[in-house]
């Protein structure tokens, strides 16, 4: 039986009159300790999809179990970092991982909340910062402590919903060895949300593709064998990581039906014959380079 199960699971919004279908159909098992990544098109409901994880939103139809019981609304045994940091201004990076230690281990002494509390604040590398408020730390540094907060919870299941897209390539790559570095650690249960496959390949044990939506679906999950601890600047090199970045770029690519329109566009195209330089400058000057303008109808694939 897997730790993690998603049976048949739709959603959507809305009334039913005018009725957004999101989700159609998910399958997932996920087995304990496994780093799974799921890579989808923006829009495509992948928060949707973690919050029906997370057990903030209910399913239509169909099941999330997790160690074989249905989920029954949110609990500390899954931990949700989103992209946006979502940290208390007001408290420093201390005071803001201590309140989650203080609300899970509520029957432990203070002196052992403190330690377990800077223990986590440690593993991110922040114990510098330990007394910064948000407003005074960089993007990476918030959502380290989003990370922090989240593990010091010791969910069985941390749920990461693109928690690195709105940071910087440099601090993004730093944060995706630190996660992980922590994974290892830890051998927590991950579901990674992204839409980079590359990061997707990078970190996870198996990469599951989310189709475009509405109705979308999950995709035959993509296995990556590569060796841990994997590096990133040789990684680039290898044939097998190429094999798999188009592996999983195909199958995003073939599911689902791309919208097609027609587009009409005015070409200037190269003029293949040459100037008449035996004209006066003027003639240049008056009429411009001698090019002709084409107009072309063209049928091209764009994104919803
Ligand atoms: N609470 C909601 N009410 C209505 N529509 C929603 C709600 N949350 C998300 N949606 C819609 O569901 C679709 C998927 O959203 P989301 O799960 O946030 O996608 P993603 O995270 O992949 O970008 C979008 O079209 C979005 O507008
Ligand atoms: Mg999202």
């Amino acid at each position: 039986m897997a730790f993690l199960e998603i049976s048949h699971v739709s959603k959507g919004y809305g009334p039913p009159e005018q009725r957004a279908e999101v989700l159609a159909d998910l399958n997932l098992a996920i087995e304990e300790g496994e780093f799974v990544a799921i890579v989808g098109y923006s829009g495509a409901g992948k928060t949707t999809l973690m919050s029906l994880l997370a057990g903030l939103v209910a399913p239509d139809c169909g099941t999330v179990k997790l160690a074989g019981r249905e989920m029954q609304g949110p609990g500390p045994d899954r931990g949700l970092v989103f992209q946006n940091y979502s940290l208390l201004p007001w408290l420093t990076v201390f005071e803001n991982v201590k309140l989650a230690v203080d609300q899970v281990f509520a029957d432990r002494p203070e002196a052992e909340r403190i330690a377990h509390t800077e223990k986590f604040i440690g593993m991110v590398n922040l114990t510098r910062a330990r007394d910064q408020r948000p407003a005074e730390l960089s993007g990476g540094m918030r959502q380290r402590v989003s990370v922090a907060r989240t593990l010091a919870m010791r969910p069985k299941v941390l749920l990461l919903d693109e928690p690195l897209s709105a940071l910087d390539a440099l601090t993004r790559a730093t944060l995706q060895d630190e996660i992980a570095r922590i994974w290892q650690e830890s051998r927590t249960t991950v579901v990674l949300v992204t839409n980079d496959p590359d990061e997707a390949i990078l970190l996870a044990d198996r990469v599951v593709p989310l189709t475009r939506g509405p109705n979308a679906t999950l995709a035959p999950g993509i296995p990556i064998p590569l060796a841990r601890p994997r590096d990133r600047r040789l990684i680039n090199e290898n044939p097998e990581f190429k094999q798999l970045r188009n592996q999983v770029v195909e199958s995003l690519l073939s599911a689902g039906v791309k919208p097609k329109t027609t587009l009409t566009r005015d070409l200037i195209l190269p003029d293949i014959e040459p100037e008449d330089i035996s004209k006066p400058w003027s003639y240049f000057n008056r009429r411009g380079p001698l090019r002709k303008g084409e107009k072309r109808e063209e049928s091209v694939e764009v994104a919803p």
